[in-house]
């Protein structure tokens, strides 16, 4: 599994939405995170068009992943240890818990909102206050 990396105009793109400690957090990433995260708000820029928080939330929801350490194969493996229930290696359980994690580091860059909130809790269900179609435009952009 290859991932594209960003070409200069969709760099362009993710420093015209992002603050200079968002766009550190972005681009500490993998290539592969960078990738998904820009189609991830490609597609809210689409669903939720002028909602900035919900673009921004997209790029940064997964920025926790780079602190485990794990490349793509490792990741699919603690997944599905962790559906089955295997106890999993410390770095493993740091890939799983990458919302905990990245919204924790958004957090302490001053972020808040949704941006936060999507880190914390994503994939799960809308947390209690924040729209649910705003929500379920967010997961789906990540599906
Ligand atoms: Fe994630
Ligand atoms: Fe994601």
């Amino acid at each position: 599994m290859t991932a594209q990396g960003l070409t200069p105009r969709e760099q362009q793109l993710v420093h015209q939405h992002l603050d200079a400690a968002g766009a550190n957090l972005f681009w500490q990433q993998d290539v592969a995170d960078q990738r998904h995260a820009f189609v991830v708000a490609s597609r809210v820029a689409t669903t939720l068009p002028g909602d900035d928080d919900a673009h921004t939330a997209a790029l940064l929801h997964d920025v926790g992943k780079r602190l485990a350490g794990l490349g793509v194969i490792r990741r699919s493996i603690a997944t599905v240890f962790d559906g089955i229930g295997i106890p999993l290696t410390a770095a493993m359980r740091r890939y799983r818990t990458h919302g905990s994690v990245g919204a924790a580091e958004l957090s302490a860059a001053g972020f808040d909102g949704i941006v936060v909130s999507f880190a914390a809790n994503h994939p799960g269900p809308a947390p209690h206050g924040v729209d649910t179609n705003r929500w379920s435009a967010l997961l789906e952009a990540d599906g």
